[in-house]
């Protein structure tokens, strides 16, 4: 077996498992960037690039893309026609049928096809079984609604050059579509603002035959000399580059590229908009660099690419293990985006500048607009089109098509304890058991692949783990979970029977002679399963079944890794670009796709791992695409322990949010290497506002469970955790929201505060859900301060000692942050609720009563909130089995009062037993942060509750040295599932 450089490292990582447990640390070494492609070796994006330059360059160039107008028709909302390409040399002309769809939800859409290949007449090289169509089934994969067609969208005019069709809430959205060159202009409130095709980059690689003429020499995926020699000169180069069209190679791989050169490519510019964010998974900034070069810029386009880049380098365009799509721009006021559904290996240019094609426009006035170019190796062209105006709206739309956040398991928001490996049965009881000495809650302790019998997923080593099913009980008598590992790749081995029924069923993945692949992971030899196949995923969920992975039992949940996938001995990784799917789809076409359908197998083979249980999945997933967020959580992969990762997790996590994937999380303490105890402390006060919240090291890391960092450490750690823990009813809150409408569950301040210029591209602080809560976790080493920015003029005080920071709106105020401090504010106008008893483990604050915080804004007037509860596990909630209380403090009426958040009447909801033993939780609580000097005589309060009322005890404490006034109401009485008021007057 060849073995290259970070797979060396990482294959005597795993050999030295074998010798010794103990393991010293490696000093960790930095992913080779050259064992992954840069846009000139990737022949389709170096022929992109290269036309983009001729085209940008040339005062005459025009887009070669023409709408016959004679073939196009409107119809309940859709546009069909054909654009005829012509091809270089003029020689040839071909049919690209195009869709424009004006959708109920004000979403457009494009879809680019192209007639010969879509009919099948194409001719395959090396005797391919693969389609010949492009690729057209990552809608069947992504999208699950917001497809209806907007029957009233109408034509508004229309001649032999273009045609503008009015659709959208209130007709306020206009697209433009001009036929010669095809281009599209979308305005909103007739004001442009996206267009497509304006720079005339569009580019869909038609099919041709290969036509064999001697090759000239070129060097691994670079182009002709001649055509180099023709570049320098800046002249037009006489043919185009075909140097990388039949077959490419890198790192001695071969690609043999049946269907020749099918990329696909647009242009689409956001005009007047100074910021893009998104298309996640890059250890990059939030709102995206430019990719051409300059100060500052990259010269590498963004790259999506699953892939397993371990040890990644920050500050880099460079792909990694997931891949979403969806970007947003954003200017003052304004938000609009883009999504592009293709699965296929995709790079993004980003450049910024003033419309330089029209000077007069230039001048103090003028803005600055983000240019995008967008390259896909395959498949359809497939965009959606997004105009806001909000970035609400925005996150929104996209859920609607893509999917939301599925609702969690509850104890999926709490702490998760993993390492490369809990080594015994008695390693992860003791763990449990020290955790609990150490009173730090945990609910989930996790197995990663050691725990196995030689990588034989759904087995366990013999003599290690005997008894996992006590263990899983003991784990279970506090409410605790286990999770184990199961990848992709099945051992290729006698004797197994997993891989005995993958090969008699024929599940597997396929090379591209259509015969079961082979490569390399971690058990050595191995064949991967097909999830693109119904009846791969039908076999997956049978393995899963209680009696048939055994030792696992109701709270046995899975992590589902190297899901790229991830090929030791393949090409960057991962398997060969011509291999060949379910379906006989290539690899090429689905590869950014192949981690989430994995995933959904796996979730759907938990959804029915018993008759009759109806639980909610987990499953933490590597490699994503868009639509993975309706099955489960994704972390960031391989990071290491250092300050700078810590760093980069948190704008890498915000991406995840606004991509409508939220549910995420970067490993606390670094993947690699051994972080010293400030970092690791660090790194927990961190942790503990990721969604995911997961501790993780690698096989060769010392071990660091938190109780062993040590005073005074290990003390602030559980304070952290503590932290999370009492927040849970909030993040639980935010995730409901979530999972309604796509909104992220901790918020950039471009998200929040839409119109703050100056906070655009901050990206290392955060709200939590809409709880008013902003963190900006310590990141720097000895560092016992932060500055934190304002958004507005509200008035802000601290969570701990709750201070009222000296602030005014867009400055930045200095937080103290001692070691054992995370910079946590409260926004002014917020309710939110918190459990304050500690305990060892979610399941355990069940039943606990609720604290409310309330913090009474500058002009004490009005603070708002709300809570969701549910049972946390089950799917009852789909039938109405949940608590929503929406809590509004009055300053004028002085009260506060709790009402049905979603306007239910009490008696509407048939109460289920956990509504029934809901009625016995109550509001022990209420904090009032700002209360008025006024309440100072105060000694009790009234509360009204389901006609009765009762007095509870107000205890006042008058504001000191800049310290707000508070009001702590206890024992208020009322059950959080009821109506009240309390009145304050
Ligand atoms: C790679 C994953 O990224 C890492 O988290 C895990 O520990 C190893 N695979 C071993 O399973």
């Amino acid at each position: 077996m060849h073995v290259s450089g970070p797979r060396s490292s990482r294959w005597t990582a795993y050999l030295g498992l074998l010798s010794a447990l103990s393991a010293a640390f490696a000093p960790a070494v930095a992913v080779k960037e050259h064992d992954f492609k840069k846009c000139h070796q990737s022949g389709f994006c170096a022929r992109n690039r290269a036309f983009a330059d001729h085209a940008l360059a040339s005062d005459t160039w025009q887009s070669p893309y023409n709408i016959v107008p004679e073939s196009g028709a409107f119809k309940d909302g859709q546009y069909q026609a054909v654009i005829l390409k012509t091809s270089n040399d003029g020689s040839e002309t071909v049919r690209l049928p195009v869709t424009v769809s004006f959708l109920e939800s004000g979403t457009a859409r494009v879809t680019v096809d192209e007639e010969k290949r879509q009919k099948g007449e194409i001719e395959l090289r090396h005797n391919s079984k693969a389609r010949k169509e492009r690729y057209n089934e990552a809608e069947q994969w992504v999208i699950v609604g917001g497809t209806t067609l907007d029957k009233a969208a109408k034509v508004d005019y229309e001649d032999k050059t273009q045609l503008t069709v009015k659709y959208g809430p209130s007709s306020k959205f206009e697209a433009t579509i001009k036929f010669s060159p095809f281009s599209i202009d979308f305005k909103r409130d007739g004001k442009t603002q996206i267009k497509i095709n304006d720079q005339g980059l569009l580019n869909v690689e038609h099919w041709r035959p290969k036509i064999d003429k001697p090759e000239p020499e070129t060097k691994e995926g670079e182009s002709t000399e001649e055509n180099k020699a023709e570049e320098a000169k800046g002249e037009e180069p006489k043919g185009e580059d075909e140097s990388t069209w039949w077959e490419e190679t890198f790192g001695g791989n071969i690609d043999t590229k049946p269907r020749g050169p099918e990329s696909v490519a647009l242009d689409i510019s956001f005009v007047g908009y100074e910021h893009v964010y998104g298309i996640p998974s890059h250890a990059s900034s939030l709102s995206l660099k430019q990719t051409r070069g300059g100060d500052g810029n990259y010269q590498e386009p963004y790259r999506m690419y699953n892939a397993d880049v371990f040890e990644y380098i920050l500050d880099s365009p460079m792909t990694l293990y997931g891949s979403i799509p969806f970007m947003q721009a954003h200017r003052k006021d304004s938000s609009v985006g883009i999504f592009w559904l293709n699965a296929a290996e995709t790079w993004v240019d980003i450049t910024k500048g003033k419309d330089s094609k029209n000077p007069l426009a230039l001048g103090a006035k003028s803005k600055t607009s983000t240019h995008t170019h967008w390259i896909s190796e395959s498949g359809l062209l497939d965009v959606f089109v997004f105009l806001g105006p909000t970035p609400k709206d925005l996150t929104a739309k996209y859920g609607e098509l893509t999917g939301t956040t599925a609702m969690p398991q509850e104890f999926a928001l709490g702490y998760h304890q993993c390492r490369w490996n809990y080594v015994s049965d008695e390693d992860v009881r003791d763990v449990d058991r020290k955790m609990d000495k150490f009173k730090m809650p945990y609910d989930v302790i996790w197995l990663d692949i050691e725990y196995t019998d030689e990588k034989k997923y759904f087995t366990w080593d013999k003599h290690s783990f005997t008894d996992p099913i006590g263990t899983g009980k003991q784990l279970d008598s506090h409410g605790r979970k286990l999770v184990t590992i199961i990848d992709p790749h099945i051992k290729n081995v006698d004797n197994y029977p997993v891989v005995a029924e993958l090969k008699s069923k024929d599940l597997a993945v396929k090379n591209k002679e259509g015969s079961i692949f082979e490569g390399w992971c971690w058990p050595g030899s191995s064949h991967w399963i097909d999830a693109f196949s119904p009846a791969a995923r039908e076999w997956w969920a049978s393995l899963f079944k209680y009696d048939s992975f055994k030792g696992t039992m109701e709270n046995t949940w899975i992590w589902n890794d190297m899901n790229e996938p991830s090929v030791f001995n393949g090409p960057e990784t991962t398997m060969p670009k011509d291999n060949l799917h379910h379906g006989n789809w290539e690899h090429r076409d689905v590869h950014n796709l192949n981690g989430m359908t994995f995933q959904n197998a796996t979730y759907h083979a938990l959804v029915t791992r018993k008759p009759g249980e109806f639980r909610r999945p987990f499953v933490l997933t590597r490699a994503f695409f868009a639509g993975s967020q309706r099955v489960g959580a994704m972390w960031t992969g391989d990071n290491q322990a250092a300050w700078d990762h810590l760093q980069a997790s948190i704008p890498m996590v915000l991406s995840q949010g606004i991509a409508g994937f939220p549910f995420a999380g970067a490993d606390v303490g670094g993947f690699f290497g051994n972080p010293e105890k400030e970092l690791l402390t660090r790194w927990y006060q961190a942790g503990a506002f990721y969604p995911f919240f997961r501790g993780h090291a690698h096989i060769d890391a010392r071990r660091r469970e938190p109780y062993l960092a040590g005073e005074p450490y290990s003390t602030i750690i559980a304070a952290a955790l503590r932290l999370r823990y009492s927040l849970l009813p909030s993040w639980y809150t935010a995730f409901r929201h979530a999972h309604l409408d796509g909104t992220p569950i901790i918020r950039p301040m471009f998200y929040t505060h839409p119109s703050e210029e100056a906070g655009f591209a901050i990206d290392d602080q955060f709200f939590v859900g809409n709880t008013g809560l902003l963190a900006k976790p310590v990141t720097e080493k000895e560092k016992f301060a932060v500055d934190i920015w304002i958004p507005d003029s509200e008035v802000y005080y601290d969570y701990f000692t709750y201070d009222v920071v000296p602030t005014a709106k867009g400055k930045t105020a200095t937080v103290d942050a001692p070691m054992e401090k995370i910079p946590l504010l409260m926004r002014g106008g917020h309710v939110f609720a918190r459990r304050d008893i500690p305990r060892r483990s979610s399941a355990l604050m069940k039943w606990d009563e609720y604290t409310l915080v309330v913090t009474v804004p500058r002009d004490g007037k009005r603070a708002e909130g709300d809570l969701y509860v549910d049972d946390g596990d089950s799917y009852d909630y789909q039938r109405g089995q949940y608590i929503h209380r929406r809590f509004v403090f009055d300053g004028g009426a002085k009260s506060l009062v709790s009402v049905d958040a979603d306007g239910r009447e009490p008696a509407s909801v048939q109460e289920g037993e956990w509504m029934q033993k809901m009625r016995s939780v109550g509001v022990g609580k209420i904090v009032v942060v700002g209360a008025p000097a006024a309440w100072a005589s105060k000694k009790t309060v009234k509360v009204e509750s389901e006609g009765k009322v009762w007095e509870a005890k107000l205890e006042f404490t008058p504001a000191e040295q800049g310290r707000a006034a508070f009001a702590v109401i206890k024992k208020v009485g009322a059950r959080i599932g009821a109506d009240w008021k309390v009145d304050f007057s």
